[in-house]
């Protein structure tokens, strides 16, 4: 199994390690069952809301190949991955570190995930590491509503198409800003096309009335040209 490269760069950002991790919306579960080889925490947890992908990785986990390799601390959950049952597998609340992934589905289901899971996760030590598709600014300016500080940030390119991964959590020191910041590289080309693409996305939006207050945040990616 090969991990595309944006789950590569993903699984690259997890560096340390962790009591807990919930790979939610894991699909075929390829990014957590990495993880979980290369032992990235005590227990890695897989969470879709389709059975059958859950049973599917279930049998991968269950196979003589997985017990050979001693791959034995996880759990798979068919759930929302809006409802985590966090209390029932985290008995230690001050010392537990848990990250939960969201990678692969559109920023606005995963806005929605997050104020979910920062009310479930309010009494544990938390980390997210976010990877949506579409709407990154709408994301960032959520997570810095919620004041959520960053870790670390990366941009991708994997067939024409731009990810942006976000690693935050509460009370890590550096700022989220609206348009990234440690993510960007202006010596990379694709860096430079992913900008114009984004601003020129912004200005034909900005063209419907709709869309009135688009024009500052043209400006703030303008803005990076200077930088
Ligand atoms: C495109 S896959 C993403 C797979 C993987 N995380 C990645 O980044 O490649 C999206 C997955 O999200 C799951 N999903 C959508 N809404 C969900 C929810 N509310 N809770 C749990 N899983 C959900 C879908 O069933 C699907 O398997």
């Amino acid at each position: 199994m090969k991990l595309s490269l944006r789950l590569q760069q993903i699984d690259s950002m997890v560096s340390r390690e962790y009591d807990h991790i919930w790979d939610c919306c894991c699909d075929h579960g390829f990014l957590g069952l990495n993880l979980l080889k290369r032992q990235a925490a005590q227990t890695v947890h897989f969470v879709d809301i389709v059975p059958d992908l859950l049973k599917q990785i279930e049998a991968k986990l269950n196979s003589e190949f997985a017990r050979k390799l001693q791959l034995n601390a996880w759990h798979v959950h068919c759930m929302d991955a809006a409802d985590l049952p966090v209390e029932l597998y985290s008995k230690d609340v001050l010392k537990d570190k848990h990250l939960v992934i969201i990678a692969g589905v559109g920023g606005e289901l995963l806005i929605e995930l997050i104020q979910s899971l920062i009310k479930r996760f309010a009494a544990y030590q938390v980390e997210f590491l976010l990877c949506p598709v579409h709407h990154n600014y709408k994301v960032r300016q959520f997570l810095i509503e919620q004041k959520l500080g960053l870790i670390n940030e990366s941009l991708i390119c994997e067939n024409n198409r731009y990810y942006e991964v976000l690693h935050v959590a509460a009370g890590a020191p550096q700022s989220v800003s609206n348009v990234g910041s440690i993510m960007w590289d202006f010596n990379n080309k694709k860096h430079i096309n992913y900008l114009d693409k984004t601003i020129k996305h912004y200005q034909r939006i900005a063209k419907s009335p709709a869309h009135s207050n688009t024009a500052a945040v043209i400006e703030q990616y303008q803005s990076l040209y200077q930088s």
